[in-house]
């Protein structure tokens, strides 16, 4: 395949393969001031995003189209519209019969099965904050969230459970777990034996009516400094989750969708459940692990239509085989590829043109925006290695230290104008940290670094901070340190981000090791070990380097992480 330049404009939108809802309407003037009043107009202070998601489906007729088509292997289940309001309505009534009270937060730590999904809602629907967590998190990962969070309740199942540390988590009263299999300790209760005995009157007044800026679901995420940070999002976000899903997922009335994140990250919840089921689409929900056979073949068996994911799977997609794997599937059904989470090279974009015979249409956003915000839309040009223009609505700016807009083509801070729909409320517990996003009053600073071309596409440079993106996953380096200097061989240790082929970047720990240690292979995958078992496999050291000492600033003493960058 030969090689593309960035910016090459590679793909032209005339090419569509049917027209977009965006080419159907007039989006030069649009305002998100505009869309957010009709929407208060509509709701009159009744605001509850589980609601719009599942029950005004219900409502207004559409209750027998599948929400949700869940495959695991050969396992297959459908959940309607109807059936979705009836379980997470039953749920709901769960939580707020133990006591749960409006913006009161409740966590939740399961697999990627409808009821992780049915969980969320539930929560949302009693008013009070989702807090869901990756399923592979352990121990420290889940303590670190739930106690800076005061989590009330989790909602897990047996074996997940066991990571819980309950005894240290004062805050927690409940623990509702789904399945069978686990003794019940003191505020433990097994879910199904719950919902057993609620009556449709039980239900009947469970939707908590919430203000546009009450809370409502906390993602937690990493910076280059502290522990990863709650990142708070208000029922006003689905303003902008469902016109995005409209206008940039293009879903429409068959579609079968498929985002392949879990709810635990915000890909797997603005646009795993809000952005769908906002929309009324159907969702196909996938467990297990990545496998290429398995992923062609889902595309092939439901014939999904839309489908988000990320660059590290299809560069593994990619890897594993050309023409001849994917000559072995149907995946003419595809109509709309996009991609999110870290750059998307212009051979990937390449590849699944010639290969897939789909445009893959990048998006750029993060946690703490909670919604899309540039973006390729369905019937623009594509450029190579360009994240996209600012969606409607939105005004983006590339500025320089002293907050001053920067001319096209020259690299800055890649801001934006603050006060879009989906903006994050705050950071939990932290105003300062909140507050530092904003330094120049009106810009919300992204910490990335970018260029924008005279056309108004966006270029990735690079983080402007520590941070690590390992396969669109974000890892804060003073979490994985902190996880390593627990190990007794490990006096110091610095964590930075390496530069790698298929997953963008890996996690690689540099550590000084305590002198009664010598260093080992085995050794070194001891320390890997325990990050992994402290963390998540995502944030342990793929590569791990012993040093005699770290380099530090002479006045301050910092670790020089830029330094060991470079190194790596
Ligand atoms: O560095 C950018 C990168 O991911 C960061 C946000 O990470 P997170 O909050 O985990 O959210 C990921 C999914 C919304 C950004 O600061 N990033 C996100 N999208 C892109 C990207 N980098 C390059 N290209 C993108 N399209």
């Amino acid at each position: 395949m030969s090689s593309i330049t960035s910016g090459e404009r590679l793909i032209l939108a005339s090419e569509l393969k049917e027209k977009a809802n965006i080419e159907l309407v007039d989006v030069s003037s649009f305002r998100w001031e505009e869309e957010f009043s009709q929407w208060r107009t509509r709701l009159q202070g009744k605001w509850n995003a589980a609601y719009e998601c599942i029950d005004r489906h219900v409502e207004e007729g559409r209750g027998e189209r599948v929400a949700m088509i869940y495959v695991n292997g050969d396992i297959k289940e459908e959940i309607t519209y109807s059936k979705l309001k009836e379980e997470t309505d039953r749920l709901a009534y769960v939580i707020k019969s133990k006591g749960i009270q409006r913006g009161e937060r409740v966590f939740t730590l399961l697999p990627k099965t409808p009821n992780a999904y049915v969980a969320v809602l539930a929560i949302i629907k009693a008013g009070a904050v989702a807090g869901p967590l990756f399923e592979a998190f352990q121990e420290d990962a889940i303590f670190e969230r739930m106690h800076n969070c005061d989590a009330k309740m989790i909602i897990t199942d047996a074996e997940l459970k066991q990571r819980v540390p309950l005894s240290k988590l004062p805050a927690l009263e409940h623990v509702l777990i789904d399945g069978d299999g686990a003794d019940k300790g003191a505020g433990e209760y097994h879910l199904q034996e719950e919902l057993a005995t609620i009556t449709d009157e039980d239900v009947a007044q469970v939707t908590e009516w919430m203000d546009e800026n009450e809370g409502m679901i906390i993602h937690y995420t990493s910076g280059s400094t502290g522990q990863p940070k709650g990142v708070l999002h208000a029922h006003r976000a689905i303003v902008q989750q469902k016109k995005t899903g409209e206008w940039v997922l293009d879903l429409k009335e068959n579609d079968v969708y498929w985002c392949t994140s879990h709810p635990g990250w915000v890909t797997g919840s603005s646009y795993g459940i809000f952005a769908p089921f906002l929309n009324g689409a159907t969702s196909l929900i996938n467990s297990g692990r990545f496998d290429a056979n398995e992923w062609y073949s889902y595309i092939d068996r439901f014939n999904v239509t839309v489908w988000y994911s990320a660059p590290t799977a299809f560069r593994m997609l990619k890897a594993v085989g050309g023409k001849e794997l994917i000559e072995r599937y149907n995946l003419s059904s595809l109509r709309h590829v996009l991609s999110v989470g870290e750059p998307l090279n212009p051979e990937i974009v390449k590849w699944g043109y010639e290969q897939l015979n789909v445009r893959i249409h990048d998006t750029w956003w993060m946690t703490e925006t909670g919604a899309q915000l540039i973006v390729n839309l369905p019937n623009q040009t594509i450029k190579a290695g360009s994240m996209g223009r600012p969606l409607p609505g939105i005004t983006v700016a590339i500025l320089d230290e002293a907050g001053n807009q920067l001319p096209a083509g020259a690299v800055g801070q890649l801001a934006v104008r603050k006060g879009w729909p989906s903006m994050m409320r705050e950071i939990w517990k932290n105003e300062e940290k909140y507050h530092s996003y904003f330094p120049y009053e009106d810009w919300y600073v992204s910490g990335d670094l970018a260029f924008q071309d005279e056309d108004g596409f966006v270029f990735f440079q690079s983080r402007d901070d520590d941070m690590i993106n390992s396969s669109g996953e974000r890892i804060g380096p003073f979490e994985v340190e902190s996880a390593l200097i627990t190990h007794d061989a490990v006096i110091e240790a610095a964590v930075v981000g390496k530069a790698d082929e298929l997953r963008g970047e890996i996690v690689k720990g540099f550590v000084v090791l305590h002198p009664n240690y010598e260093e080992s292979t085995a050794l070194l995958e001891e320390i890997r070990l325990h990050v992994r078992g402290k963390l998540a496999a995502h944030a342990a050291p793929r590569e791990i380097e012993v040093l005699e000492e770290l380099p530090k600033t002479r006045i301050s003493g910092k670790i020089m992480r830029r330094l060991l960058k470079e190194q790596a």
